[in-house]
């Protein structure tokens, strides 16, 4: 009897226990005499000269290293290359330390290097700098004139530019039965992940480097260190296996990295540098964001003419874009179209991909728009959903390579009880609440790009896995270990995925809801490859049962090769490594997408939110009380990680839409509620019932496991199916996110 496939198995993270326990190590508790530690001060002023920094007399109190400004780091041979990482914009990447010109509020600008953290603080605190300041902008909303069309980058191919139009727009929508429209505004936000970023690097000697760095790319960052520092790659070793979270904050290698390093090959020694929380709003950030929506329908509720246009924002060195416009004729088919996307130079950091970076933010007005035209043609909302639902996407004149969205709105709605809804606004309540019940469309793309895997039967016959990717937090560990143990016919504990480290094979940025896709399809290439060279092996030991045996005709079972048609002749990879000699048997593997067949399809994730909120009618306060989002993302591997995903995406729209926001003061140029204190996010007592369904749905073009990703899909349909509730619930819509109580007062 073949064993239970654990893909599909709801099996618990292999790392949980440490890391509840506090033993899984993160890259700020990596501990070794003589460390040092430094501390970043961040400019107080936006834009502007530095004139002079004080250095002389901090550097004199007992226990400070160094303090590193413009004027004396080193000079770096690749300092001004434009991609300095897979990540970067187009553009010129944000140089610390390079001269004395400010660009933004909090552009770290002098490093202190003391013996210990709070001393380096405490140091960091005495520095006075002056400056020459100049003029600023740092509101999009006072510079939309300067709205331009981005310039296009090295990640253009992950990030499209908006469809071209189509048909007649203008004229379609004029003559159309109903017409909806909005304007949107998204306040900036800001990653926030627990962990702090920090940077811990041990100096090997001779510009040998190993950098333990929260990250979401060891490659990425080893690339970065490399070209701008001037190193061989194999000299510098970046380890990042434990993540307390990114979501994309650790895409791009951030500032602390590029300190430490620099401190670390100057002082030659051991050096950390952490950025503590307020910190953390000196770096990349989802942008905010103007849109404007138009839509027209005829009366039977065929959406006829799409207009969607989004001005971002961006800094003034790179050219930051996301994907906002793309996805209205992707999810409706309408003939007559107009797509616009432009940003506002500001004098700003550039902003940075956060979870589902465009798409959270377009989807919301796409999904809000047609509720306003399903009540304009009084149709139900889910029933307009279903009266434009198509299998092609008519942006890209592509068949989709699977979706089960309908059985997304189906399953949902069913479990929901969206039926019990009155579609009368302000019809429903509890008590003193008004009862509201919205619903939304998620999409997002499903991605897979090409990474390397090993695989690798040990000495002792059990599977090893390398791959240099992280886990940020999302289950990667254990989902690796699934589609490995697979592979190769184990259970689970005779498989070891070993990650989270740029010596091992080439993974990418972990991001973009690709990992698994990506790094899964490496591994069962990797896996395949070296069963082939395990039958060959076996088939040459002597009186081999398998000599001339296609691999069709046997199985790979419990550390064991087995001939299908008699499985009393079996040969175990421990009887294969000792005919080896003793020695480990392993092969490595680079997996690329057949891009000749996907580029016939589109590729995305689907997902329907239903929503109910009360809102309290005299104060206008508005609590989440039931969601669920139906997601359908091809082939789930683990349902218990996939889950959790889905739950904490969910959490994150009740948070967009109601609650997160870094506020700025554009008088200053500045951030205001730069801690968690005030930067607002959901607690317990925000989050109540939220249920996840994922429905079937086989996709055998994506990738070889089927798998669409789910990192990103479960906060797409969110925040508009709650602000949608919100307008069920009050008869008011509210297009500026977060949405507080006041717009309902
Ligand atoms: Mo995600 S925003 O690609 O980490």
């Amino acid at each position: 009897m073949s064993k239970i496939p654990l893909i599909g198995q709801p099996v618990s993270r292999l790392e949980g226990q440490m890391k509840v326990t506090g033993s899984a190590k993160y890259s700020g508790e990596y501990n070794m005499p003589g460390l040092l530690y430094g501390y970043v001060v961040n400019s107080t002023i936006v834009r502007g000269e530095i004139i002079s920094i004080n250095t002389a007399d901090v550097k004199k109190i007992s226990g400070v290293v160094e303090i590193f400004t413009h004027e004396n780091r080193p000079s770096l041979a690749w300092f001004n290359m434009q991609y300095a990482d897979m990540d970067a914009p187009a553009g010129s990447p944000f140089r610390p330390l390079h001269d004395n010109e400010i660009k933004y509020y909090g552009q770290p600008i002098v490093l202190v290097v003391a013996e210990t953290f709070e001393l380096a603080r405490y140091a960091a605190s005495l520095i006075e700098v002056r400056y020459k300041e100049e003029k600023f902008s740092t509101d999009i909303q006072a510079s939309l004139a300067k709205a331009r069309a981005p310039k296009v980058g090295m990640a253009a191919a992950l990030k499209p530019l908006p469809p071209k139009p189509k048909g007649d727009f203008e004229k379609a929508y004029a003559s159309s039965a109903a017409q909806a429209s909005g304007e949107f505004f998204h306040g900036t936000e800001h990653h926030n992940p627990l962990e702090l970023f920090t940077t811990t690097t041990i100096y090997e000697g001779e510009g040998k480097l190993t950098i333990y760095d929260k990250t979401q790319g060891t490659v990425n960052c080893q690339l970065y260190v490399g070209n701008v520092f001037g190193l061989h790659f194999k000299d510098i070793r970046v380890i990042s296996p434990y993540v307390g979270g990114a979501f994309g904050a650790g895409l791009r290698p951030q500032y602390q990295l590029f300190m430490s390093v620099m401190a670390s090959l100057e002082l030659k020694k051991n050096v950390r540098v952490t950025l503590d929380r307020d910190q953390m709003f000196t770096f990349g950030y989802r942008p905010p964001t103007i849109q404007t929506t138009r839509f027209g329908a005829n009366a039977d509720g065929t959406v006829t003419a799409l207009n969607h246009e989004a001005i971002g924002q961006t800094s003034q060195f790179e050219d930051y874009t996301e994907v906002v416009v793309n996805w209205a004729n992707m999810l409706y088919p309408a003939q007559n179209t107009l797509f616009k996307y432009k940003m506002v130079p500001l004098d700003v950091f550039s902003p940075l991909d956060m979870r589902a970076p465009g798409g959270s933010t377009g989807i919301h007005a796409i999904e809000s728009t047609m509720d306003e035209l399903a009540y304009k043609l009084n149709i139900d909302p889910l029933e307009l959903r279903l009266i434009n639902y198509t299998l092609h996407d008519e942006s890209t004149d592509r068949p989709f390579s699977s979706k089960e969205l309908r059985e997304c709105y189906l399953q949902g709605a069913e479990k929901f009880g969206w039926k019990n809804r009155n579609p009368e606004p302000r019809s429903m309540r509890h008590g003193n609440k008004l009862v509201g019940y919205g619903m939304a469309t998620g999409i997002w793309e499903a991605m897979t790009v090409p990474a390397r895997a090993e695989a690798i039967i040990t000495e002792d016959g059990k599977l090893l896995v390398n791959s240099a990717v992280t886990d940020i937090g999302t289950g990667t560990l254990t989902v690796m270990t699934q589609i490995a143990a697979d592979e190769l016919g184990l259970p689970m504990e005779d498989v070891t995925f070993s990650y989270g480290d740029s010596k091992m094979p080439f993974a990418p940025i972990q991001g973009g809801s690709f990992t698994v896709s990506t790094v899964g399809s490496a591994i069962k290439a990797a896996g395949k490859a070296l069963k082939k060279k395990l039958l060959k092996k076996a088939a040459g030991i002597d009186k081999s049962p398998f000599k001339n045996v296609p691999i069709e005709e046997v199985i790979f079972e419990n550390g064991k090769i087995v001939l299908t048609e008699n499985p009393t002749l079996f040969m175990s990879f421990q009887d294969i490594i000792t005919a080896n000699k003793g020695k480990e048997i392993r092969t490595i593997n680079f997996s690329v997408p057949n891009v000749l067949k996907l580029k016939k399809y589109s590729r995305a994730a689907h997902s329907a939110a239903f929503v109910e909120v009360e809102v309290d009618e005299e104060l206008g306060i508005i609590n989440v009380t039931r969601a669920i989002t139906a997601v359908a993302a091809g082939n789930i591997i683990n349902p218990k990680t996939a889950r959790s995903q889905i739950l904490g995406g969910m959490v994150w729209g009740i948070s967009k839409a109601l609650r997160e926001e870094t506020i700025s003061d554009h008088h200053l140029g500045k951030y205001m509620n730069t801690n968690l204190g005030e930067y607002h996010i959901p607690v317990h007592a925000d989050i109540h019932e939220l249920d996840v369904i994922f429905v079937a749905e086989k996709d055998e073009i994506v990738n070889e496991l089927g798998s669409k990703g789910i990192g990103e899909i479960g906060l797409a349909a969110m925040p508009p199916a709650i602000a949608n509730a919100v307008f069920h619930a009050t008869g008011k819509r509210i297009n500026r996110f977060p949405i507080h109580f006041d717009s309902l007062l």
